[in-house]
């Protein structure tokens, strides 16, 4: 931490941010203000960003909710505390984290659930695009006008302000530049397998969609050693990934006569004990759902 970022503590800084004007505009690379950190609130300099897929579909505007423009993307990141508001006591200047979009405020009775963490106050809301402290906005642009939030994150800035609930801290020995993927895709993917579906030695699965989080379920799938890991992705070039992470065959749906579910039934004797959607898309989920066998009862969809 260098004298220069320590003085900032408390004020407002000029950064550097990637804005979305409108849905599907080039990033405006631009000047903005940044305000302190507010009350249980952190400022992190933001170090990593990658780009999950649910950026882009919020930048491209698909739905309504996630039409709320300038904004400022991104939610997958690794960086520093530059400071912290009034209360915080668990998080000081100079520790590493990582920002989490789905935070946890420790109180509400998903926090409390043993089976759930959909947190009231900080899950997943596309609607939500200011603090949770005031409904203000922590970034401006020179002149003054708000800056919208994404995902209780906002990492497409050289600085952003969260909720302390939205960030944990990590090993300050943990390379800044990997960490930023357990920020989202990694712990979507190996939790959907490990926690969600629960896979067990010898299963089966399906994975669509070989992106971050399909390939984290396939990471996933092959540390329970799952016996069969298929992959399947429109895309060719997918395969060699896949295969460095575990999976077993590849699909590519471009490629078959048959619907691929019907291909996956034949390639396992009637289907997988679990299939996981990754691609985000309907009509592939449906395909996911029926690749899955039915002569025992747990085999479940996650997406
Ligand atoms: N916590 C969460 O719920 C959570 C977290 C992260 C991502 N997501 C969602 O998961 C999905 C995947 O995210 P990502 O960042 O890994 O995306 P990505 O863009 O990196 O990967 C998507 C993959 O799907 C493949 N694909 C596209 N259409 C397909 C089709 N019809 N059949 C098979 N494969 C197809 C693409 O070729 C690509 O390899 C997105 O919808 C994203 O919004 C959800
Ligand atoms: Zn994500
Ligand atoms: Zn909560």
């Amino acid at each position: 931490m260098d004298s220069e970022q320590r003085s900032n503590s408390g004020k407002e800084i000029t950064c550097t941010a990637a804005v979305a004007w409108g849905p599907g505009e080039p990033f405006s690379i631009q000047q903005i203000r940044v305000k302190p950190p507010q009350k249980m609130e952190v400022r992190i300099k933001i170090h990593f960003t990658s780009i999950c897929h649910t950026d882009l579909s919020a930048w491209k505007g698909q739905n309504e909710s996630q039409r709320v423009y300038p904004r400022i993307f991104g939610h997958e990141a690794s960086g520093i505390v530059e400071s912290v508001g009034e209360g915080v006591e668990d998080m000081k200047e100079g520790d590493h984290v990582l920002t989490i979009f789905n935070g946890e405020c420790g109180e509400c009775v998903y926090c409390k659930s043993k089976t759930s963490n959909l947190c009231e106050k900080f899950r997943v809301n596309p609607f939500q695009s200011v603090m949770r402290n005031d409904g203000k906005t922590r970034f401006y642009t020179l002149d003054g006008k708000p800056i919208y939030h994404f995902l209780n994150t906002s990492t497409f800035s050289e600085y952003t302000v969260v909720d302390s609930a939205c960030v944990v801290k990590i090993d300050p020995k943990a390379p800044l530049n990997k960490m930023t993927l357990l920020s989202c895709c990694l712990s979507t993917g190996f939790g959907a397998v490990i926690s969600t579906a629960n896979v067990q030695q010898g299963s089966t699965i399906s994975v669509f969609g070989l992106g971050a989080v399909g390939l984290a379920v396939i990471q996933g799938a092959k540390t329970r050693g799952a016996s069969k890991i298929i992959g399947v992705d429109i895309n060719d070039d997918k395969r060699i990934k896949g295969e460095i992470m575990g999976m077993t065959e590849f699909i590519n749906p471009n490629n078959l006569k048959e619907p691929v579910h019907e291909k996956i039934r034949e390639m396992t004797d009637g289907g997988v004990d679990f299939s996981f959607e990754c691609a985000g898309n309907v009509d592939v989920l449906r395909e996911a759902f029926l690749s899955t066998h039915d002569f025992h009862n747990s085999s479940p969809t996650a997406a």
